[in-house]
């Protein structure tokens, strides 16, 4: 068979990426504009500024990709592109892109959702066997899937208020950190001790999350510190958190291990470049003799080899969109 080259694009948030994916598996060419530096002297993303920054980034970075895989756009078979979940005016500017680009080299285009992007960047430097567990941990999101074959969810839980990384960014904030929040907790958590007293969130007999309550009693501990003049340990606070937090993760892969028989598992998104979490995690398969899938650290966080990858499965079976595709607010993954 004829390799299939995939031009795929990811905007979603903010960072601006584009990858040359063959074969929906071996990525030739990866470029990633992040524009962190910038939102941080804010504390997070600002939407408006994010998407302008896209605009500027989106040639360059269209550019930078060609020539690291030495090919023209002539050489695509498709181009693939993140529609949702997502920033709307940042994932617009991705779209245009390729639906302009599709319309010039006459390439059909597939439109993938980030968070299946995530899953599937596990397919780069593993293959992907079915049926799975599928942890999802981003910013926005935090469910547990069991994925049965390609593109084929049954959903076990999600999070009923706030995701993971959004409480670890949450508690980043409140506890003086800098913007990426999650991997500065990570940090500290290092350094830390588990001193604080926390609750833990109480969804037992279901495989949902929720991490709000967790993240008030952060806020209200420090805030209450802060009117008594007492000082808080950052690090303990931080390792106290992580504690809790990557714990709930694992009570609940624990029960659907024991409940579903599944013997893998993928974890997806950014929180999946925790270092804890990984070994936390580790420990969870070895006891249950299961398979720990994780991407390495580049394809953990938001890139678009993911997006090629992911795209793949979509263009064997034809799966192609029409020029009224935009940012969707039709965000699940199933
Ligand atoms: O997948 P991602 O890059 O963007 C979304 O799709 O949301 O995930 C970003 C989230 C942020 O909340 C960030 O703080 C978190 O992933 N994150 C981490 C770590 N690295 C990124 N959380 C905990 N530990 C990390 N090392
Ligand atoms: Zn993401």
């Amino acid at each position: 068979m004829k390799d299939v080259y995939i031009l795929a694009i990811e905007s979603s948030c903010d960072e601006t990426s584009m990858a040359i994916v063959k074969n929906g598996k071996d990525v030739i060419g990866l470029s990633i504009a992040t524009q962190i530096d910038t939102h941080a002297r804010y504390g997070g993303v600002v939407p408006e500024i994010a998407s302008r920054m896209h605009t500027e980034a989106i040639t360059l970075v269209l550019e930078d990709v060609l020539s690291k895989a030495n090919m023209k756009m002539e050489d695509m078979d498709a181009i693939a592109v993140t529609y949702a979940p997502g920033l709307t005016g940042s994932l617009i500017v991705g779209i245009e892109a390729a639906k302009t680009l599709s319309l010039i080299y006459d390439k059909p285009l597939i439109a993938v959702n980030h968070l299946i992007g995530h899953i599937y960047a596990n397919n780069i430097e593993s293959d992907l066997e079915f049926p799975m567990l599928a942890l999802v941990v981003s910013g926005g999101h935090t469910e547990l899937l069991i994925m049965e074959s390609d593109y084929k969810f049954k959903r076990l839980g999600e999070t009923l208020d706030d995701a993971i990384g959004e409480a670890y960014d949450k508690v980043a904030r409140v506890i003086g950190l800098k913007y990426p929040g999650g991997p500065n907790v990570e940090k500290y958590a290092k350094e830390g001790t588990h001193s604080y007293n926390l609750p833990k969130p109480v969804m037992d007999d279901t495989y949902n999350f929720s991490y709000s309550g967790l993240k008030s009693a952060i806020i209200n501990l420090v805030h209450n510190a802060e009117q008594r003049g007492e000082e808080i340990n950052k690090y303990d606070l931080a390792r106290s958190f992580q504690d809790v937090a990557i714990d709930e993760l694992v009570r609940k892969v624990e029960k659907a291990f024991k409940e579903t028989g599944i013997k893998r598992l993928v974890v997806a998104g950014g929180v999946s470049a925790n270092n804890y979490l990984k070994e936390e995690m580790q420990k969870l398969c070895d006891k249950y003799t299961a398979e720990l899938f994780i991407p390495r650290l580049l394809y953990c966080t938001d890139n678009a080899a993911m997006i090629g990858v992911a795209a793949y499965p979509l263009y064997l079976k034809k799966e192609f969109c029409d020029y009224s595709l935009n940012a969707s607010s039709h965000t699940d993954i199933c």
